[in-house]
């Protein structure tokens, strides 16, 4: 389908309790890797204990900001899970990177709604890894009550630490795709609009759902 031409106008993209619930997300997050590597990697990261109050500290943080991060989880799954729906367009997109989605300047597919298909997988990547994380966290939490199976702390702290890596890799794919590897982003969560053009060449089937699409 053809798209039309953009008018000269800024276009809502995320609410202020979008970016608020995401920016909290963040900050949980980077507290808990910060936090868990410097409790995991003690001979090289532990001179980051004391900025969290030694190691008892760094645990309290950890568990505090795991659980923060749980919470906000909940608001952002239910603002975003119907704009995550997969369609045959992402399948298309996330088996073509090479020509879409490798540098600045390439574009999207001409369907691509209000996000691509990589967004869409490190979002449903995020919600699982919080849920497991925190089933994980809380059995490493409760480890020593005497109500606790044998043989499930070793399985679920191994599944923490290997997640962690994970999606600690994810995140920086995502930070460079939301900044440089895809200009005009940022700026949407940090004032909740972009330019009519960012929205029809970036996300088109977006922009002919608007209004000033039609
Ligand atoms: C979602 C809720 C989360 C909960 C409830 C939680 C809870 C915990 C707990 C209780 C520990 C054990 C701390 C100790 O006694 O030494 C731990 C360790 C760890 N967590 Fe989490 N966590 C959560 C999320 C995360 C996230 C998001 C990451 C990083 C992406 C992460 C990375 C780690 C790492 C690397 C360790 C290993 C520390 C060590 O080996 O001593 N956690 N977590
Ligand atoms: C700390 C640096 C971060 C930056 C600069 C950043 C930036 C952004 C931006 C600009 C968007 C909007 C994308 C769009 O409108 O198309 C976004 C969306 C999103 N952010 Fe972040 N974010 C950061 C951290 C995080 C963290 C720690 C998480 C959770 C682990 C997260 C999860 C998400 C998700 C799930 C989305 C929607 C899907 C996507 O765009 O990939 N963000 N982020």
């Amino acid at each position: 389908m053809e798209t039309p031409s953009a008018p000269a106008t800024e276009i809502v993209r995320h609410s202020d309790f979008v970016r608020t619930v995401h920016w909290l997300i963040a900050v949980c997050f980077l507290l808990a890797v910060a936090t868990g590597f410097a409790l995991y990697w003690v001979s090289i990261l532990s001179w980051m204990q004391p900025f969290f109050g030694g190691p008892y500290g760094s645990i309290g943080v950890h568990f505090t900001s795991g659980l923060g991060l749980a919470l906000l989880t909940i608001p952002i799954f239910f603002a975003w899970r119907k704009r995550m729906r997969w369609t045959a367009t992402d399948s298309y997109f996330v088996r073509h990177l090479r020509e879409h989605a490798m540098r600045p300047e390439q574009v999207p597919p001409n369907d691509t709604g209000f996000f691509n298909g990589g967004q869409k997988m490190f979002f449903w990547a995020f919600v699982i890894s919080t849920v497991i994380f925190l089933i994980t966290g809380l059995v490493w939490w409760w480890r020593r009550e005497p109500w606790m199976p044998p043989g499930v702390y070793p399985v679920c702290r191994t599944t923490h630490r290997v997640l962690a890596v994970i999606m600690t890799g994810g995140l920086l794919v995502h930070i460079y795709k939301a900044t440089i590897g895809e200009p005009g982003t940022f700026a949407s969560m940090v004032k909740g609009t972009v330019t009519a053009s960012w929205a029809r060449v970036r996300r088109p089937g977006w922009f002919r759902e608007l209004d000033g699409g039609k």
